[in-house]
């Protein structure tokens, strides 16, 4: 694996599934391959998870994690081609990336969209400068449009979980929009439904209210309804999250509460497992009840991430 940026980088998701949970089993099996090797972390906002599950998994086989915040410590920089930098911006990525590269075998980045023009954010910048001057294999720790170790961390969960407890029919996902006080990236809903519409084994359900409609590139295989109810239903996984508008981009059109997932509509569900990559509003995207219950999967998915980084890291360690 050469890079690592969205579901199209993976040959087989069952097996880097298969990977990442070999390593839950037996973390330290692989603890000399990466004996010698540097991966860098860049921050450009923050992160609690994606930052120390990935040192974690980093240090599981043998690699030095350096991590580097560069919206608070590093020199502001300037990601566009030809720039006149007579502004805010001190050093270009042209400078930067290829200086980064000398220093680590692999960089991870983490950026956020603007939310200001989706044509841009869309164009994935600032990763693809990264890409373009690092001179190095590149591992997103999350982009403007999409999350893929946390999609990996999630399909890693619910096949942790059939494998505990086999359904016999084709299990039901559903991915519901939340309310939140913030725009929010779209990235968690785009990725999760590109990695669930390629992984095939789901019975795969997105409801949100109008105006909420994520990217076709990510959702097309998906069933989309603006029914709650009719999606809840039967479900076997409810995946919660908020997003902001994606046509007139990155606003709160509405902010209904009755779209919070409650104890109520989990009846609708085939006693479904709850799902979120937190960090999660606390009765606002969803009630006490549930992250409380022992239906939320929520700490056991935020535990999973160090698996999924590990498989990831030890696949782009290992490439020819
Ligand atoms: N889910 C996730 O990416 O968490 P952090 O923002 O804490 O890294």
């Amino acid at each position: 694996m050469k890079q690592f940026i969205s579901v199209h980088d993976v040959n087989n998701i069952n097996e880097l599934v298969a990977k990442g949970l070999s390593y839950k089993a037996a973390p330290l099996i692989h603890q000399h391959v990466g004996a010698g090797k540097r991966v860098g972390l860049l921050f450009l906002n923050p992160s609690l998870r994606t930052r120390l599950s990935t040192q974690v998994a980093a240090r599981n086989l043998g690699m030095e994690a350096i991590v580097f915040n560069v919206d608070k410590e590093g020199w502001a920089l300037e990601f566009e081609e030809g720039a006149i930098m007579s502004g805010n911006t001190v050093e270009h990525i042209k400078d930067a990336g290829p200086v980064l590269g000398q220093y680590f075998d692999i960089l991870c980045i983490r950026t956020f969209p603007s939310l200001k023009n989706r044509e841009d954010d869309y164009s994935e910048m600032f990763i693809n400068q990264f890409i373009k001057y690092a001179g190095v294999p590149v591992l997103s720790l999350e982009s403007a449009t999409l999350h893929p170790l946390q999609s990996l961390t999630d399909i890693l969960t619910i096949t942790e979980c059939l494998q505990a407890k086999p359904l016999l029919h084709k299990p039901r996902i559903v991915l519901t929009w939340a309310p939140h006080v913030k725009p929010l990236p779209q990235c968690v809903a785009n990725s999760f439904a590109q990695w669930v519409n390629a992984w095939g084994e789901a019975d795969f359900v997105i409801t949100h209210p109008q105006d909420y409609e994520l990217a076709e590139q990510f959702t097309k295989g998906a069933t989309i309804t603006h029914d709650q109810d009719a999606a809840l239903e039967g479900a076997d996984f409810v995946y919660v999250k908020n997003w902001s508008t994606y046509q007139d981009y990155g606003k709160i059109y509405e902010n209904d509460p009755s779209w919070m997932l409650t104890e109520e509509k989990m009846r609708l569900t085939n006693l479904a497992r709850v799902m979120h990559c937190l960090p999660v509003r606390r009765n606002v995207e969803l009630s006490d009840e549930i992250l409380d219950s022992t239906n939320s999967l929520v700490t056991q998915q935020a535990g999973n991430r160090v698996w999924a980084a590990q498989a990831v890291l030890h696949e782009m360690l290992t490439a020819q």
